[in-house]
This record gives structure tokens, C-alpha cells and sequence, in this order.
């Protein structure tokens, strides 16, 4: 069986700098060689200031850093001295020609693949980390073919399921690990020369080998059931508001049932992130192409309902502040797309900004984790006015207090931990009256806050 005994990752982001961590970490006798095209980014992986944040991460890294792991801008020299190789690259959604906002851009991976042609003298397992359209394997292996110089190449999907701000403990403890290849003697041997990478730490039982392409659909189908129980129990949301059901106490409720289980049925003011968006829109895609019309129409509804959520909580901050919130001061806390992440990729805090300043309001943020280029960066490239007027109209605060004086309204956006301790009644004195919150995560206890004085508006909350 193939030893491994190099690795190359292509691709040191959210994925790749956590998952090679932990191989580097439980497989000492590896050399994990980390590559980027991006300088600055393989520079703060050199430092204690990663370049992203997520608990655990810097005591991996340390452990590994420098024994056997390595972070460089030397893709082809990472390429040839290894025998197994990760894509690890972004996959966005296209933003031009055929399939723009939908189809994924594989432009990234093919260029991966290009390199790691051009470049290899000897024989490689090349492993899709990246999330990919079913059947990419095959585009894949065809541009390896091209140029293959006699060497020979398996293909295996490795989709990863890790969630951002637990990526430590997902690693070390996954609900499973998937390996997909073909079902041929040397695929066969390529899955298991990557089972015995993670056989370092995780159990055998615990990691699934399937064929390529129902690995490759697994990943975007995990994601798509995910986000529609997050939907499921957003619709379920905006019954409860007009009903004076309550969501948490429904969510509770069925969440009990062992079929339908208690995890992901939090409801919230719309999910974010890099990925869940994008897969479900490659997933519709994918449908159309294969003339799946029912089924497209099926997965694209979790989006619309995941946008009509985060408008329907901008829009019921300005309907409460008596129909305009023109010239007056929202207190925004939180901007990342959940806790524990430095990373606002699809976060809702854009999308309900952008609604608020389109209504003249004056918004001010804070985030624990977030710089205020990121955020600014964020809003601009919805390009709904100039630069210069995002930068006039958000301020960014290093402080909540500072964030929330003077303000007519707090909308909590992002679980973050720290806002539940906040001192809510010094808030309450510097607030403009009446002074309301606007919970989109339900993080806060809502009935101290109207002892103090607040008037408290929560997501799946009717009137009492
Ligand atoms: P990311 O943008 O944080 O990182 C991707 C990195 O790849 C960037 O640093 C970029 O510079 C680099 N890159 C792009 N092209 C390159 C090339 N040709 N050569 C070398 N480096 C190159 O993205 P991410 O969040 O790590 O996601 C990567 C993939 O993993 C995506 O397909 C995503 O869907 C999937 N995924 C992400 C998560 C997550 O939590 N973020 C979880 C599971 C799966
Ligand atoms: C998600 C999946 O959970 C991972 O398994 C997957 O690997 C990853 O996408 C990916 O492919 O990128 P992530 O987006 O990092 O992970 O974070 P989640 O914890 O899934 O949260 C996504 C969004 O849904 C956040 O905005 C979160 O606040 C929201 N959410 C989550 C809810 O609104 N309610 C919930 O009950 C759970």
C-alpha cells in the first residue's frame, strides 16, 4: 500500500489551515506542507496571529509548526515532494457567464489541477477537499490526463464537514470521515492510504468509503438538509409572531422527537457563512442542468425563505421605530455570520445593514472579532451606494457601550457570548426612549430586559 509520508495542501484557508493542523498533529511521521498564492496569508499562519480565528487553532499550530508543519508560498516545490495532495481552494458562486449566481466556480480548482500536471514527476493521490459540483472528479482526472508525462493519478473526494468557530473539536472528534474513489484495485488502494492518514485518531468505524460521485453529492446534500431545518424552523418563526407562539418552546417540542432531533432547529435572523448558500445555489444549478426543474424549485425555496427572514427583521426594526428610521442611531452587536469566527462571509449583519441605511439610518457596530475594513469591504461590494457614504453612514466601535449611546435600538445579530453579560441597565440610561432590542438570536433573557424598561422584540416571539 502506498506510504504517505508528504502531503501538500493547496489552499491555507478556514479548511485548510485547521484540517492540516490536526494531521500535521496526530500524524507526527508526516511532513504537511501548507501552500497559498496568498503571501500575507501564509505569513500570519508563520506567526501567533492567524489569519483566521477560531478557538484551539493557535495550540495545534504551535504543537505542529516547524516539527512537521510547514506554511509556504513554494506551491511547486510542495507539489513534487509529495505523494498525496489537497485542494483545498475556495469554490465561490460565479459572478459572470454561464451560471453566474448559481453554478460554482471551479476556476480556483482547475487551476490547481493545471499546476499539479504541470508540475508532477511522480505518482500522486490527488484529494477533493474543497466542496465541488458532483461528477467535478471527472473534469479532474481529465486535465490530469492531459499531461500526464507517464505519471499516474488516483482522484479521491474527501469532502469537509467541519463548522467555523469549532473546527478543533470537529476535527478531532468528526461524526465521520468521507472518502470517495473508484471502485478500481488502485482506487481502492488510494482510499485506504487516506483512511490510514485519519485511522491515526479517528475510529475505522467512523470513516465511510463510498464511490466518488456519492461522496461528492454527500457534502452538498449535508449542507442543503442543514440549512433547511434552519429554514424549516424560520417559516415556522413568523407563524409564532403572529400566532404569540413560541418558537424556542416548538423547536423544543419536536426537537424531542429522536426522528427529527434537537440540533439545528435554532432560529435565527437568517444563516450566513461561506457555504450554505453557495452549495444550495450549486445544487439548484445542478438540478437545471441535469432538467430537474421540481427538484431545483425544491432546495432554491430554503434560500428564499433564508432572505426573506433577514428582510423581515430589518424591516420590522423600522416598522417598530414608527415606520422610518431615517437619521436615527442603530446599535448593532455582532457582524461575523455566528460566535467564535472572525469570518462575515454571507452574514446577515450585511444584509440587514444595507436595508437599514437604505432607509437613512445611522448604524453603529460592534464586533468582538471583526476589523472594520472587513465589514466596510462587506457592504461596498453589494455596491447599493458609494463607498464613501458606507463609510458616513456605519460606524464601527471598539466598545458596545459606545456602540449602543444614543441609540433608538439594538439589533443583536451574532450569538456572540460576551453580549449576554453586557450591563444592560447602564445601556438602558444611555438610550434614546423608547428604547427597543431586537433579538435575532434570542440570546438575551428578555424578560429582565423589559423589567429594566426595554422594549423587547425577538424572532418567533408574538406580543404577550
Ligand atoms: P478560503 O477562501 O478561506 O481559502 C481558500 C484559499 O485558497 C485562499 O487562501 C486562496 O488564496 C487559496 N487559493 C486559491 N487558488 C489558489 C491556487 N491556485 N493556488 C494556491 N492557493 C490558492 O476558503 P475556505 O473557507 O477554506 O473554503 C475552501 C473550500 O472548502 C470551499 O470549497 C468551501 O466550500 C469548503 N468548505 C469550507 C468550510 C468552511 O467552514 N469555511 C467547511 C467545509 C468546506
Ligand atoms: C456549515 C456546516 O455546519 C458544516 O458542517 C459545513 O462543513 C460547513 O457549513 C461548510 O461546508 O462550510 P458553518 O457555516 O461554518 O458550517 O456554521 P454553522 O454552525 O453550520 O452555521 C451556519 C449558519 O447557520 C450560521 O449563520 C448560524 O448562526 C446559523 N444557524 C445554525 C442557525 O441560524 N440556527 C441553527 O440552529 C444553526
Amino acid at each position: 500500500m502506498t506510504k504517505i509520508k508528504n502531503i501538500c495542501c493547496i489552499g491555507a484557508g478556514y479548511v485548510g489551515g485547521p484540517t492540516m493542523a490536526v494531521i500535521a498533529q496526530k500524524c507526527p511521521e508526516i511532513k504537511v506542507t501548507v501552500v497559498d498564492i496568498n503571501a500575507e496569508r501564509i505569513a500570519a499562519w508563520q506567526t501567533d496571529e492567524l489569519p483566521i480565528y477560531e478557538p484551539g487553532l493557535l495550540e495545534v499550530v504551535k504543537e505542529a509548526r516547524g516539527r512537521n508543519l510547514f506554511f509556504s508560498t513554494d506551491i511547486d516545490k510542495a507539489i513534487e515532494e509529495s505523494e498525496m495532495i489537497f485542494m483545498s481552494v475556495n469554490t465561490p458562486t460565479k459572478t459572470y457567464g454561464v451560471g453566474k449566481g448559481r453554478a460554482a466556480d471551479l476556476k480556483f480548482i482547475e487551476l490547481s489541477a493545471r499546476k499539479i500536471a504541470e508540475i508532477s514527476k511522480s505518482d500522486k493521490i490527488v484529494v477533493e477537499k474543497s466542496t465541488l459540483p458532483v461528477r467535478t472528479a471527472q473534469s479532474i482526472k481529465a486535465i490530469l490526463g492531459e499531461q500526464s508525462n507517464g505519471v499516474k493519478y488516483q482522484v479521491l473526494s474527501n469532502p469537509e464537514f467541519l463548522a467555523e468557530g469549532t473546527a478543533v473539536t470537529d476535527l478531532h472528534n468528526p461524526d465521520r470521515v468521507l472518502i470517495g474513489g473508484d471502485q478500481t484495485p488502485e482506487g481502492l488502494e488510494a482510499i485506504e492510504a487516506l483512511t490510514s492518514v485519519y485511522a491515526h485518531w479517528v475510529p475505522r468505524e467512523r470513516i465511510i468509503q463510498t464511490r466518488l460521485w456519492s461522496s461528492e453529492l454527500s457534502k452538498l446534500t449535508a449542507n442543503a438538509f442543514l440549512a433547511q431545518r434552519i429554514s424549516s424552523i424560520n417559516s415556522i418563526s413568523a407563524l409564532c409572531e403572529v400566532t404569540g407562539a413560541d418558537v424556542d418552546e416548538v423547536a423544543y417540542a419536536i426537537g424531542t422527537d429522536t426522528r427529527i432531533g434537537s440540533k439545528f432547529l435554532k432560529s435565527s435572523v437568517g444563516f450566513g457563512g461561506s457555504c450554505f448558500q453557495k452549495d444550495i445555489l450549486n445544487l439548484v444549478y445542478l438540478c437545471e442542468y441535469f432538467n430537474l426543474p421540481e427538484v431545483a424549485a425544491y432546495w432554491d425555496q430554503v434560500i428564499i425563505m433564508n432572505d426573506y427572514q433577514k428582510r423581515r427583521f430589518a424591516q420590522n426594526i423600522i416598522h417598530s421605530l414608527f415606520n422610518t428610521v431615517s437619521g436615527k442611531k442603530i446599535g448593532m452587536l455582532g457582524w461575523a455570520f455566528k460566535k467564535d469566527t472572525n469570518d462575515t462571509r454571507e452574514s446577515a449583519a450585511i444584509y440587514v445593514s444595507d436595508f437599514l441605511l437604505e432607509d437613512l439610518a445611522q448604524v453603529s457596530v460592534y464586533d468582538p472579532q471583526v476589523p472594520a475594513a472587513s465589514m466596510y469591504s462587506d457592504l461596498n461590494y453589494l455596491q447599493t451606494r458609494p463607498a464613501a457614504e458606507n463609510k458616513q453612514m456605519l460606524e464601527v466601535c471598539k466598545d458596545p457601550y459606545e456602540a449602543l449611546k444614543d441609540a433608538h435600538a439594538v439589533a443583536i445579530i451574532t450569538e456572540w457570548d460576551e453580549f449576554k453579560t453586557l450591563d444592560w441597565e447602564r445601556i438602558y440610561r444611555d438610550m434614546q426612549k423608547p428604547a427597543f432590542i431586537f433579538d435575532g438570536r434570542n440570546l438575551l433573557d428578555h424578560e429582565n430586559l423589559r423589567k429594566i424598561g426595554f422594549k423587547v422584540k425577538a424572532i418567533g416571539k408574538g406580543e404577550e
